[in-house]
């Protein structure tokens, strides 16, 4: 039997150890119970005044009383430490898939305009069915060149004011693509026609002005399959210009060119007035972009056989028609991160390009 004052104890510690609503509490009860001057510690520094003939059976009861003791104090540290877990992380509990709020400062964050070309190329072309490829910015001549029909000493590689960098091992030193093309070689290598992909990317040329950037952009496209003719290529990037630009009648040109990875070749033009700026039928004709149908060599070099698989291809700059889609004067502050600028062109983050809302 328990004598009173420990079943008191005992009781009074389960009382105080279901009160205590966090660790710090937790830990008052524990020193008030088990600490050098605690109720228990003070029992059984008690023991030595007890009567020997009870002493032996009060020792054993102090000792159980202290064991039970430890445990419920125990116990209690271990749920007090799950809740506080459970709390922490409720309260700490981030849900990624949340939208952006958009009471965040007005103004804060947009899209730069680069980069909302990029998505209005994905949707336009996407809703022509297009998916989008990428390949790197360091590229080998044989993919940058050769594979496109662009020999060693083809005058076309002078053109291009390439960055070299230092040879490998196999004595060719890989470049800093000069154009998105290298990706339609990339791309007729790595899957089966039919194929239909833009490539949105850097691109870089040796070259520094008002209108060049040595870091710029382009995109190209590509589509291979059965039968594909000039009609093709034609009907696809009128449809784009015009929806690109905004302008149903927009008057598109297609000139004889030259490309040594197509043929035949085709630049084209869009209406605009050269005095005013503005695009549309306005008597003048404005370059836009390089096309034609991929060369045979080009498909025989990217192993299809030109007898079986036709195809066209295209490539423009990504800082020209958005210039011209916004009336921007000057190439060079797309790169200086002016923060005015940036405020001035950027667009909403929440209202992607959508074909339903107008791109
Ligand atoms: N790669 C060409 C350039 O950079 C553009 C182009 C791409 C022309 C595809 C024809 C076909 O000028």
């Amino acid at each position: 039997m328990m004598s009173d004052d420990l079943a008191a104890l005992r009781a009074e510690t389960a009382e105080q150890l279901a009160a205590a609503a966090d660790l710090r509490a937790w830990d008052a009860v524990r020193v008030a119970t088990l600490g050098k001057s605690g109720k228990l510690t003070g029992l059984l520094k008690g023991l030595g005044a007890v009567p020997a003939e009870q002493r032996k059976e009060r020792g054993a009861a102090l000792n159980r009383l202290k064991g039970e003791l430890e445990s419920a104090i125990e116990a209690r540290r271990l749920a007090l430490e799950d809740a506080a877990l459970e709390a922490r992380l409720a309260a700490e509990r981030l849900d990624v898939t949340l939208p952006p709020r958009p009471a965040a400062p007005a103004g804060e964050g947009g899209i730069h305009p680069i980069s909302r070309t990029f998505e209005e190329l994905v949707a336009l072309f996407g809703a022509q069915g297009f998916s989008v490829a990428e390949g790197p910015d360091i590229e080998s001549d044989w993919l940058n060149f050769s594979a496109l029909n662009i020999p060693d000493h083809h005058p076309a590689r002078q053109d291009h004011d390439t960055f070299y960098l230092p040879a490998g091992a196999d004595g060719r030193r890989p470049v800093l693509r000069t154009h998105t093309s290298p990706v339609q070689a990339r791309t007729m290598l790595g899957q089966e026609p039919p194929i239909r992909v833009i490539v949105p990317g850097r691109t870089w040329r040796a070259d520094h002005d008002a209108t060049h950037s040595p870091m710029f952009h382009q995109v190209e496209g590509l589509v291979i399959d059965r039968g594909i003719h000039l009609g093709h290529l034609k009907g696809c990037l009128i449809d784009f210009l015009r929806a690109f630009f905004g302008i149903a009648d927009l008057p598109v040109r297609f000139r004889s060119s030259y490309f040594p990875f197509t043929e035949p070749s085709m630049e084209v033009d869009i209406g605009w007035n050269r005095k005013t700026g503005q695009l549309g039928a306005g008597g003048d004709w404005l370059e836009i972009l390089g096309s034609g149908m991929v060369h045979p060599k080009v498909l025989a070099n990217c192993g299809l056989d030109p007898r079986e698989w036709q195809g066209f291809a295209f490539g423009m700059g990504i800082e020209r028609i958005t210039m011209l889609k916004h009336g921007m004067p000057d190439l060079r502050p797309f790169y200086e991160s002016d923060l005015r600028w940036l405020r001035h062109w950027a667009s909403d983050p929440l209202s992607p390009p959508s074909l339903a809302e107008g791109i």
